[in-house]
């Protein structure tokens, strides 16, 4: 059989040195367990912009449509702040959640024991926290029309419209119920019912398919603002939150906080499956291009790497491989290696990036 097809999109800023560590990683596992990819690189964001005017060329696009599955850095910079709205960078990254139909955006949190302290909240509150935040991202408010900015008398007016459709909600609701099935069966829904006709259809709709398909599985709704003082007072309340694409992403960058550092959280977008079964799927760290310290070699390869041990889970169906590269990030982060973004209580010196994945290099090949 061939080997599966991976296409690998580093982007901008710090992805394409967090990425850099994901391809020793992938190195790895086809010298040492005989997992081998086929692996193509491409460009996407401000890359592909700087290379061919649009951050994603339709040949890139075509490429992601055919390969088992996408791993993306980051999109995004300053350099790329006033270029106009249709060809910025983070459009590159929403065609192709668009078009690949990536409905089901999966943010687990997970707070790593060793890094317990870390969280700006309380060790008891994070220790051993483990939810998973399902994200709507291929439809809401950021991609309902009618939007734009446009003239009305003497001032401008910027629309966006949020707009879901029943079996929009219905199948996130069902990827929600499904997972929470293989972990603690219980699911909670996001919204502003009280607030948002979108949001009272959401809360219906979710309700309905609990009724009908998965009433084994144990279904709260909370009101999205609710929801985020939740996850900070008590996060572990949660097992599978399920929400819509702007609430998911406002929650999951705030969930990321619990773990210690956004450079932890990786993700997996998923959508139907393919002829061959896998599902449609991209892998990425939920973080962004980190403007603020690219060029340094001082980011977290961490949530880049965890989202390659997600692929290797979800559309490589190598739970064990997935198991024993989780294994060795929580080795490095016991022994006490840090990225500058992990300095807590028990100070220490911090490693590059690289450092980081020599680290975890080395744990995979004791472990
Ligand atoms: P960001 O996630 O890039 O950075 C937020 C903060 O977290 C920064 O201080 C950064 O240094 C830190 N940080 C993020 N990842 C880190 C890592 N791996 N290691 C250490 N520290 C890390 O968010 P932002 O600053 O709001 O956005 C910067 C650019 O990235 C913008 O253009 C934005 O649109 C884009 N963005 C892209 C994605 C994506 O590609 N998926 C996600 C979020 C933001
Ligand atoms: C994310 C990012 C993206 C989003 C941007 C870069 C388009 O913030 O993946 O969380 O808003 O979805
Ligand atoms: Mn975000």
């Amino acid at each position: 059989m061939a080997n599966p097809s991976l296409l690998i999109l580093p982007g901008d800023g710090i992805g394409p040195e967090v990425m850099a560590e994901v391809r020793r990683v992938i190195d790895w596992f086809g010298a040492n367990r005989g997992l081998t990819f086929d692996v193509s690189e491409d460009l996407v964001g401000g890359a592909a912009y700087d290379a061919h005017g649009t951050p994603l060329h339709d040949d890139t696009m075509a490429k992601a449509q055919e390969v088992d599955a996408v791993l993306l850095g980051a999109v995004g910079g300053p350099k790329y702040d006033d270029l106009d709205f249709s060809v910025k960078p983070e459009r590159g990254l929403l065609r192709l959640r668009k078009e690949m139909d990536l409905f089901s955006n999966l943010r687990p949190a997970q707070c790593f024991d060793a890094l317990a302290d870390f969280s700006s909240l309380k060790r008891e509150v994070v220790a051993g926290l483990d939810i998973m935040i399902v994200r709507e991202l291929t439809s809401g408010v950021y991609f309902g029309e009618p939007r734009g900015i446009h003239r009305e008398g003497n001032e401008r007016v910027g629309i966006n419209t949020q707009r879901y459709t029943e079996s929009e909600i219905a199948r996130v609701a069902r990827s929600a119920f499904d997972l929470a099935r293989k972990r603690s069966n219980k699911v909670c829904s996001m919204e502003k019912a009280n607030v948002m006709e979108s949001g009272i259809l959401w809360r219906e709709v979710v309700q309905e398919v609990h009724d009908a398909e998965y009433p084994d599985v144990a279904l709260t709704h909370m009101y999205a603002d609710n929801g985020a003082m939740q996850l900070v007072r008590a996060p572990k309340q949660f097992d599978v939150i399920v929400t819509d694409n702007l609430f998911g992403d406002v929650l999951s960058d705030c969930a990321a906080m619990l773990t210690g550092s956004l450079g932890m959280l990786p993700s997996a977008s998923l959508g139907l499956p393919m002829a061959n079964g896998r599902p449609k799927a991209m892998y990425e760290p939920v973080h962004g291009s980190a403007p603020d310290i690219a060029g340094q070699g001082k980011a977290n390869p961490i949530a880049c790497i965890l989202s390659f041990a997600m692929a290797l889970r979800y559309s490589f169906d190598e739970g064990a491989a997935a198991d024993l590269l989780e294994g060795a990030v929580e080795k490095v982060l016991a022994d006490g290696v840090r990225t500058a973004d992990l300095m807590g209580p028990d100070g220490g010196t911090p490693v590059g990036t690289t450092q980081m994945g020599d680290a975890i290099l080395a744990a995979l090949d004791a472990g």
